[in-house]
């Protein structure tokens, strides 16, 4: 029996957060064995805001250590390098001719990153979401696991899918139109300064997020510094409380114990006294990540087949369907 197939990927911008944890990578874990999977470090993305020529490698490598150190199993997942399987720009060039430029001037991450870079749009950040499709299609990934902030670039990436089987090969269709994998829990973790706004990398704020790589004494001060209320006993779901809602979840997330557990365990809690408890529960969690990360950052050679071994498999299948892709729109085979 063949296993569905999954694939998705994070930007080599700056640490990674609980965000991108409890978001995306967490699920990308427990899920992993039931599935085919490819996880890619998206580092063509990272340029379409201003980035540092002279971290972007090493970035990228962390980003790739770390899916490692968060329990990407090499049995059932290949992880590889977005811009050494060229295919991915090339599919997006071609993707870009039949893609409506009303469909990208939509999109609310455009709108919300394009007010923050003023005049300096570039052309980058309108097409990034056709990059996005590229590397999703490419694969004939059947299932994107992702938080909720990039549901509307799944919509779109089916939108131009089914564009394209419509346009040029309606018999036998090309490209497969994959379905969101979005876990209710932890798709939307907010920030710890504004329970309103999600916790995010570009949140000039460091105290704003807890990184994975903190150490035990910035995560206790960052906790200790995060925004509070000034109502006894802690609770879920109320509109009025974002903050304690998000630490809750967090806590609930880190834990492992089931929402009734935390709700009934922290249902007299102080803050002071909530707060120490999360602190614990954050450093525990996050220390045998750490741990594995130091330990394989230690051995370049081994990260490097690793992303090597990827490359190979993932640029199999992405030349397989950019090949197909090409002669559905007329294109010569070179002799
Ligand atoms: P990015 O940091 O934009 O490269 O996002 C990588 C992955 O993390 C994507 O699947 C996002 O949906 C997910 N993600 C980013 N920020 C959050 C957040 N605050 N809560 C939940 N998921 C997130
Ligand atoms: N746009 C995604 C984000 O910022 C990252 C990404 C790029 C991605 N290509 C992808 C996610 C393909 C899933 C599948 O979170």
């Amino acid at each position: 029996m063949v296993s569905p197939r999954i694939l998705s990927g994070v930007q080599p911008t700056g640490n990674l957060h609980l965000g991108n944890y409890l978001g995306a990578i967490r699920n990308w874990v427990e899920g992993q064995s039931q599935y085919e999977n490819f996880f890619c470090v998206v580092d063509l993305h990272a340029i379409t805001v201003p980035h540092k020529p002279e971290t972007l490698a090493a970035d990228t490598y962390t980003i790739a250590a770390l899916y490692l150190a968060c329990g990407i199993d090499l049995r059932y997942s290949n992880i590889f390098v977005q811009s050494h399987v060229s295919a991915h720009s090339e599919l997006t060039w071609l993707l870009n001719c039949i893609t409506p430029l009303n469909w990208l001037e939509d999109m609310i991450q455009f709108k919300e990153k394009a007010v923050k870079q003023g005049e300096n749009v570039n052309v980058g950040l309108l097409d990034y979401p056709v990059l996005m499709a590229a590397d999703i299609l490419l694969y004939r990934a059947d299932k994107v696991p992702v938080g909720e902030d990039q549901k509307q670039h799944l919509e779109l990436t089916r939108d131009i899918a089914a564009r394209f089987n419509y346009q040029f090969c309606r018999e036998k269709p090309v490209l497969k139109l994959p379905e969101p994998l979005i876990r209710a829990e932890g798709a939307r973790v907010m920030s710890l300064t504004d329970g309103t706004r999600k916790m995010s990398k570009s949140d000039p704020s460091d105290f704003s997020r807890i990184n994975l790589l903190d150490t035990p004494e910035t995560i206790q001060q960052k906790i200790k510094r995060c925004k509070t209320d000034s109502i006894r006993g802690m609770t879920f779901d109320d509109p009025e409380r974002p903050e304690c809602n998000n630490l809750l979840t967090l806590y609930m997330l880190l834990s492992g114990k089931s929402k009734q557990e935390v709700a009934i365990e922290c249902q007299d809690m102080g803050w002071g006294q909530f707060k120490s408890l999360l602190t614990e529960t954050t450093i525990a969690a996050l220390k045998p990540i750490q741990e594995k990360y130091q330990a394989i950052m230690n051995d370049q050679g081994y990260l490097e087949s690793v992303l090597r071994d990827g490359r190979q498999q993932a640029e199999a299948i992405a030349n397989d369907t950019l090949s197909q892709v090409k002669a559905a729109m007329g294109y010569s085979v070179p002799l």
